[in-house]
């Protein structure tokens, strides 16, 4: 039975931290001078996973890890590779990891292997891609073209959005994409504003194609098509689809021969490596998102051939827990260095938020611990102008990860330097802190009397023994950011798997969907206007002003 807080093993767990609290991340780097050596961890030759500033000692990493064993992580981990019902409450198998395997590869499901549609799939974008980009793909007035918009939202745009505009520095075919999610028709319009509906290209991304954001702004996209090229038939030369429902993607009036398919095995987080990939080939070319795709299968074979002590996504999974469960720390920061992985926190806070955001088990029964920490972040150094102060001194501890890369392709060494400095330094205060008498030696150096030095001391001494990872890679490159973002792909399927939930659904987004299609009713003032009080008097406030508007 996979209860973790019945564990003998968790127990053993707690039992340590007693002891483990008193020890300062200062004494245990003084009491071990090869820390840094034991606690870093290798991911081929690119990618560093430095986890000696965490809370942890050989003891509470060899406890976790047979933990890890004794719930029956390894068949758990090899379940993602083959015939599986992990998401048992859909009733779906969950194989997105079948989706960036070479195509001698066999996974089965049901009996037949995946593979041989999965690379047909493939095989059917990059010809898509090379029409686009050789401008064999004209328009409805014979231009070629020379802006995608991609509608879609959560996972159908959090992942292409992020890793399109991550690879920045690869877009070189000619081709601008534009996101567009929001229901907040202004981010359809500022978009559109800019475009030439003879040369735009829209891909509508959506797995259920039912989506109320996505089908809303792919009809008033059709529209502005329709209202510049007055011809319903030239539709089929501006829109494609991706998405698992042929009927809803052929009532919306696109053609078979134009949709790209992907499987009900894929969830929606975790589809950036199918056909929902489109928007990012379109940008990248097709041979870097084949790129992308390997760099996903390097992690995965080493989430499968590393032992525990040295896998990267388990010893991240159990790190978590330790963090959680044991520790009480209730959120993660994740703060990359690099301006271009801008959406990583927000593609991260899907990823894992949607995943284990949830207090009832694989049984149904209500967990009594903690689940899924709060995910946030933003990019450094941007971030340490803005909330870092609360990383540093405020009452709440937050475990940080912090993502760098030695290389940039863009011609300012000065700026990387500090960049990277930046990153260092600010792993370093948290960890290490800055000392009363340090503090008060200072103050005495900068020339301030006594009193003025006693008065200060207090605000300036930071006690640090703040915990945070750090990840170094060597560049940004397809195949490095297809590995890390698999790294955080199988540390949530472990976390879900260790606190016994089904990462694969998410069953409360639901409830706020349904309420929303009730409301549209009322604001149009055809509901029942059978509404909790507050609601009503908002309903009754919109109306009012919206008269007024008109008037
Ligand atoms: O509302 C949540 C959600 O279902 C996500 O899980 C999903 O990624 C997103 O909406 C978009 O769904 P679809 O791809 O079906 O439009």
């Amino acid at each position: 039975m996979r209860t973790l807080y019945t564990q003998p093993l968790f127990m053993a767990l707690q039992q340590l931290k007693q002891g483990e609290s008193s020890i300062s991340l200062k004494q245990r780097f003084a009491e071990d001078p090869v820390r840094f050596t034991r606690f870093c961890f290798t991911f081929g030759g690119h990618m560093r996973v430095d986890l000696s500033r965490q809370h942890l000692s050989g003891e509470v990493l060899s406890t976790l890890c047979e933990l890890a064993r004794t719930m029956e992580l390894a068949p758990a981990i090899e379940s993602l590779f083959g015939e599986n019902e992990l998401n048992h409450t859909e009733g779906r198998a969950v194989l997105h990891t079948a989706l960036r395997v070479p195509p001698e590869t066999n996974v089965s499901l049901n009996g037949h292997n995946v593979v041989p549609a999965v690379h047909m799939e493939l095989t059917r974008m990059r010809s898509f891609c090379e029409q686009v980009h050789s401008g064999a793909w004209r328009g409805y007035s014979g231009q070629t073209i020379t802006d995608v918009v991609s509608i879609g939202i959560g996972g159908s745009e959090l992942g292409p959005a992020m890793v399109t505009e991550a690879l920045t520095p690869y877009q070189d075919k000619g081709i601008r994409v534009h996101f567009v999610s929001n229901m907040d028709g202004a981010q359809l319009g500022s978009v559109l504003m800019h475009l030439d509906p003879a040369r735009t290209l829209f891909v509508i991304s959506s797995k259920t194609f039912t989506t109320d954001e996505t089908l809303t702004n792919a009809r008033s996209a059709r529209s502005w098509l329709l209202a510049a090229c007055g011809d319903a038939k030239q539709v089929e030369k501006h829109f494609v689809a991706v998405s698992v429902n042929c009927l809803a993607v052929a009532e919306f009036g696109i053609d078979a021969a134009y949709m790209f398919r992907f499987w009900e095995w894929v969830g929606g987080r975790f589809s950036l490596w199918s056909s929902i990939g489109l928007p990012i080939a379109l940008a990248l070319g097709f041979d870097r998102f084949e790129q992308l795709l390997a760099g996903a299968h390097e992690m995965d074979q080493h989430l499968r051939e590393t032992p525990f002590e040295q896998n990267i996504p388990v010893l991240l999974a159990l790190l978590s827990i330790w963090n959680i469960n044991v520790l009480g720390l209730g959120s993660e920061g994740v703060f990359p260095y690099c301006h271009h992985l801008n959406r990583f926190p927000a593609f991260l806070q899907q990823l894992n938020m949607e995943s284990n955001g949830k207090s009832v088990d694989s049984r149904g029964r209500p967990i009594t611990h903690s689940t899924g920490p709060l995910v946030w972040g933003e990019v450094g150094t941007n971030g340490q102008h803005a909330f870092f102060q609360l990383l540093h001194q405020g009452s709440l501890i937050v475990p940080a990860d912090f993502i760098g890369f030695v290389r940039t392709p863009y011609p300012y060494p000065e700026h990387q330097r500090k960049l990277l400095a930046n990153m260092l330094a600010q792993a370093q205060a948290l960890a290490f802190g800055k000392t009363r008498q340090q503090v008060e030696a200072e103050l005495e150096a900068e020339g301030l009397g006594a009193e003025e030095i006693a008065r200060l001391a207090p605000y300036k001494t930071m006690n640090g023994n703040r915990p945070s990872t750090t990840i170094l890679c060597d560049e940004l490159t397809p195949k490095t950011l297809g590995a890390l973002i698999a790294m955080y792909e199988h540390k949530t399927f472990i976390q879900g798997w260790l606190w016994n939930i089904n990462s694969f659904d998410q069953w409360g987004v639901e409830l706020g969907k349904k309420l929303a299609a009730q409301l549209v009713d009322e604001l149009a003032g055809v509901g029942s206007g059978q509404q909790d009080a507050a609601t009503q008097g908002l309903v009754r406030q919109i109306t009012r002003w919206q008269v007024e508007c008109k008037a």
